[in-house]
Parts: structure tokens; C-alpha cells; sequence
């Protein structure tokens, strides 16, 4: 087993539409960063679901290691 992959170690900043829904890439593998892109089937991760109530600028965590993901906890300054 072996933990997730590190997309960047900084937040993506994604502005969400109110009412949408985001699946968050929980193993770094995904090369449609901060979402899924299916790449991590065979592996322990599954995405993550983000439902947006508002429209606003949110800060996907991007190190993947957010104890508070999908959103970056500021985590990444640490690895
Ligand atoms: Fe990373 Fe789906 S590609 S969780
Ligand atoms: Fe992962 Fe900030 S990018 S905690």
C-alpha cells in the first residue's frame, strides 16, 4: 500500500458553480487536477465528492495529504 501521489504541493484554485458537484482526486494520479479523471482504478483511493451550495472560489487541495480534503488545509507546506 502506498500512500497518495502529490499532484503539486500548493492548492488549485477552482471557481465552483452553485449547485454543481466535483469529484475530487483523492490519489494524484489524475491528469485533470483537482478532479478525477478515473485514474486511480485498481488502487485503495476512490475520489472524493464536493457539492457546491454556492458559487465561490475554492481551494482544492493539490498535495493530496489535507486532513480536510478535498480542501487544502494548508498541509502542503509541511511535505
Ligand atoms: Fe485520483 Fe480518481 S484519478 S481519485
Ligand atoms: Fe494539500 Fe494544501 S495543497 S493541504
Amino acid at each position: 500500500m502506498t500512500g497518495p501521489q502529490i499532484a503539486q504541493k500548493a492548492p488549485f484554485k477552482v471557481d465552483v458553480e452553485a449547485g454543481k458537484s466535483y469529484f475530487w482526486c483523492a490519489c494524484g494520479r489524475s491528469r485533470k487536477q483537482p478532479f478525477c479523471d478515473g485514474s486511480h482504478k485498481g488502487s485503495e483511493f476512490s475520489p472524493i465528492k464536493y457539492d457546491a451550495t454556492l458559487a465561490k472560489a475554492v481551494f482544492f487541495c493539490g498535495c493530496k495529504h489535507s486532513h480536510k480534503a478535498p480542501l487544502c488545509d494548508g498541509t502542503h507546506s509541511k511535505l
